[in-house]
């Protein structure tokens, strides 16, 4: 079955096809992040516009890379929530003019699960059941996958997300929207221990996770520091070590709890390097097996949906074509694909 995915929860337009026999047949990526960087962030209706600019180019295109025609396709995946409402409807509403033109079934998939079952894009996946690390801009949650569908939040961020925590200590830096990769970036040239950062939520029993106050402290010590480039790397360096740090006692905590020995790190911030290293190490030390996506499957991707979405379609189960979007919709109110 080859399945068109469409991906607009956020500011990124991502289109891929994925075959249930083949794999991944072709992908494009467009990315809104010179729009909205003159904002210091994303304007919902302004990515809207942009979806609806992009959206029909990138499906020809991918068609054209994956050498399919419209006719070709047998299902439509779509990001269905959570998200921006108007950038959610530009997807939603494309996918359903296509599958009643086209007459084939649509499924609407969860933005998350989709980042959560990412790896399963690379030769070697995980099997389940894992726990997952899901650490977006729009997210930070620890979920017990027991199979697709299937899944226990074991805790979540009682405020920021991790990446908007990334991006908002960034702009205190001085540095442009989105700035989570370049405070990773800065923090490669920042000094370790010049500066104690918090680890929030770690000294009391529990798996959520609190990062607002990492930000108040990094706006703080910017405030009081002399302002240079290597002071200002230094503070970079301690926090991201602190939201690191903050992850990994958290993941050890949820791999005991659940006495589970598999973890997938997803979601945007997955792609930063520092944690991969450390979860990595602590992985091998303690033969837990870790898996990540490629870094171009870790942020928003139509890859991950258009697998999620076949996964469900081969199972029968579709969306009807009625259906609203879900701006707001808790993973673990999913279930596994209907047959
Ligand atoms: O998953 P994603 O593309 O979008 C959401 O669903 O939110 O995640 C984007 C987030 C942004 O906050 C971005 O700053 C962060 O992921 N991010 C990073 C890195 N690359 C992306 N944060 C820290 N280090 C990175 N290397
Ligand atoms: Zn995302």
């Amino acid at each position: 079955m080859k399945v068109l995915g469409i991906e607009t929860s956020c500011d990124e337009t991502g289109i891929a096809i994925y075959d249930s026999n083949d794999g991944l047949l072709a992908h494009q990526l467009y990315s809104q992040v010179k729009t909205h960087a003159d904002y210091g962030g994303v304007v919902p209706e302004l990515a809207s516009r942009d979806h609806v600019r992009k959206i029909v180019p990138l499906v020809e295109r991918t068609l054209e890379l994956a050498k399919l025609k419209k006719a070709d396709v047998d299902g439509i995946a779509y990001t269905r929530g959570p998200g921006l409402v108007g950038a959610l409807l530009a997807g939603a509403s494309m996918a359903k003019a296509l599958a009643y033109a086209l007459d084939v079934p649509v499924v609407g998939v969860h933005h998350m699960e989709g980042h959560l079952l990412a790896p399963m894009l690379d030769e070697k996946k995980p099997e389940y059941p894992f726990v997952a690390l899901l650490v977006s801009g729009g997210h930070s949650m620890l979920v017990e996958v027991t199979e697709i569908g299937k899944y226990t939040v074991l805790g979540e961020s009682v405020d920021d997300a991790a990446g908007e925590a990334f991006d908002k200590t960034a702009k205190l830096l001085g540095l442009d929207y989105p700035g989570g990769p370049l405070l990773a970036k800065l923090a490669e040239n920042g000094k370790t221990g010049c500066y104690q950062f918090p680890r929030p939520m770690t000294d009391r029993p529990g798996l959520d996770f609190s990062f607002s106050g990492l930000k108040t402290f990094a706006a703080n010590t910017i405030r009081a520091s002399d302002g240079s480039p290597q002071t200002k790397a230094n503070i970079a360096k301690a926090f991201e070590e602190a939201v690191v740090d903050t992850l990994l006692i958290k993941c050890k905590r949820a791999l005991k709890q659940t006495g589970l020995t598999r973890i997938v790190l997803a979601g945007g911030v997955a792609a930063n390097r520092y944690l991969r290293s450390q979860l990595g190490e602590f992985a091998q030390r303690n033969k837990i097996e870790v898996f990540y996506p490629s870094f171009e499957f870790c942020t928003d991707n139509g890859a991950m949906i258009a697998y999620a979405g076949c996964m469900r379609l081969v199972a029968g189960e579709t969306t009807d074509k009625r259906a609203s979007v879900m701006p707001r919709w808790p993973i673990d109110s999913l279930h596994p694909p209907l047959l």
